[in-house]
């Protein structure tokens, strides 16, 4: 078994090797040319009786799986947000699945959990965060979700609780508690309202022109909800929206939540690793006044997904209002309170060692090496969204960080260039609106863009604008 085992790992090893190299290259589509169903078929329809070889399975993934996959770390893929990864996350993950150990609480893996302490209080000073969110600070600390949406979830059930003193589930209180949020708030946020039986956030309007929550209109609406009845429980602010990277104005908000007694959870999921570089620290000014905080390493720090670092300054409340303790789960380290069990500070009870990716990442790059990556997108942004200003018949609409948001002249022809991007399997742009427009996002954060990425991603989308105005116009 080990021998087999080792020979397969040296063949993904090798295959996952030069997969990344024809990325880099380009010799592969970002999109595969898959028809609906096409893997369903190619696969049989019942389970194998029999044990098949490593090897088999591993020809098959490269025979039927990645061809039918989308290229997230292709150069040209510069759809979404990006989800890069590194060769120090791939190797952390696969040591993380050897181990295969389940660290729900200090005592079922006491490393993973004390590892996790560690490098979330690294990230908070290598991101600019106050001591209030480190573990070490006391009554804060980090904690590693699955996802971005597990933070607002998790953050709303914490402000629930305090709003409460606890009594949020009692019936009789139902539709009392309120969140607030702006339309360009993440899906996830609406989603994590309804989840935890808040129904529907309350919409705040944004500053006409910026995108950006309008404190004025926050504060009208908490003062109206309070005279109608309502408690209001947690406002989620945005560092950096996924349609425009608008900013929140954190500082203002957060003065407005302390006064009013309202949780603050910002959601800075992609925008929030430009704070490793000093020059874009402004982006959290105000910090301090949140009770919570989250940022996708998945996405812009050479993680592999899923690793969402959340913070909160107030832990308490993350674990009253989580925390429940059957017998079966209880043991003297939990019992002597003086250890921390992450099940307490996340929805699912078991949980993977995800901090061994991180851990790895932030060792294998350092910090200036982590740096260095996101100040490289956000030049080749800056290059894109100039192209796009000297180009007639195209109109930059924002560039902020590594995404630009850009249209044509007429509503018509960018519905038009959107349909050619997404039929277009070398690269990947998505489509998003500005004011009520349509318009297109390309957003940089692949490990392998380069120049070259770049100058060969604007012809394609030059050419598709001629094509049409000329259907003639060659894309060769
Ligand atoms: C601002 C913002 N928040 C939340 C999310 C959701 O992230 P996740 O997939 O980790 O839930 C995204 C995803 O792109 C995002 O851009």
């Amino acid at each position: 078994m080990g021998d087999e085992f080792e020979a397969a790992i040296g063949t993904a090893t090798r295959q996952l090797v030069a997969h990344w190299r024809a990325l880099a290259a380009r010799e592969v589509p970002v999109t595969p040319p898959c028809e609906p169903g096409s893997v369903l078929t190619a696969l049989p329809s019942a389970p194998p009786e029999q044990a098949e070889s490593l090897e088999e399975l591993l020809a098959d993934t490269w025979k039927v799986i990645v061809p039918g996959l989308t290229h997230w770390q292709h150069p040209a893929f510069l759809g979404y947000f990006p989800t890069n990864n590194s060769p120090a996350s791939v190797l952390a993950e696969y040591v993380t699945a050897g181990l295969g150990v389940q660290g729900m609480m200090w005592s079922t893996s006491p490393a993973a959990t004390e590892l996790e302490q560690v490098v979330t209080d690294w990230l908070a000073q290598a991101l600019g965060l106050p001591e209030v969110f480190h573990h070490s600070g006391g009554r804060g600390g980090g904690v590693i979700q699955d996802s971005a949406s597990s933070a607002v979830l998790v953050a709303t059930a914490a402000a629930l609780q305090r709003a409460s003193q606890g009594r949020w589930r009692t019936a009789g209180t139902e539709g009392r508690y309120r969140m607030y949020c702006t339309e360009r708030a993440h899906s996830c946020v609406p989603k994590g309202s309804r989840l935890s039986g808040l129904g529907e956030p309350q919409l705040i309007a944004t500053v006409p022109g910026t995108g950006r929550m309008d404190p004025d209109a926050l504060s009208a609406r908490i003062d109206a909800d309070r005279a109608a009845g309502f408690v209001p429980a947690i406002v989620v602010a945005t560092v950096g929206t996924t349609d425009i990277c608008a900013v929140d104005p954190v500082p203002d908000i957060g003065q407005l939540c302390r006064r009013e007694n309202v949780w603050l959870h910002v959601d800075a999921a992609y925008a929030g690793s430009a704070t490793l570089c000093p020059e874009y620290r402004h982006l959290i000014d105000g910090i301090d006044l949140a009770d919570s905080y989250a940022v996708n390493a998945h996405k812009w720090m050479r993680t592999g997904t899923p690793c969402d670092v959340m913070w909160t300054s107030d832990r308490a409340a993350l674990t009253d209002a989580m925390s429940i303790s059957p017998s079966y789960l209880r043991n003297p380290a939990t019992d002597s309170g003086h250890v921390v069990d992450f099940r307490d500070w996340q929805v699912p009870l078991g949980r993977p060692m995800r901090a061994l990716k991180l851990w790895y990442v932030m060792r294998a790059h350092g910090v200036q090496g982590l740096r260095d990556a996101i100040r490289h997108d956000i030049r080749l942004a800056a290059e894109l969204a100039s192209l796009i200003t000297a180009e007639p018949g195209f109109h930059l609409e924002v560039h902020e960080l590594g995404l630009v948001v850009f249209r044509r002249d007429t509503d018509d022809d960018t519905r038009d260039l959107l349909s050619r991007l997404q039929t277009d399997p070398t690269l990947l742009c998505t489509p998003t609106s500005v004011n009520g427009r349509p318009a297109v996002r390309a957003a940089f954060g692949s490990p392998y863009v380069d120049a070259d990425t770049l100058h060969y991603v604007w012809k394609r989308i030059r050419t598709h604008g001629q094509c049409l105005e000329n259907p003639a116009a060659s894309l060769s």
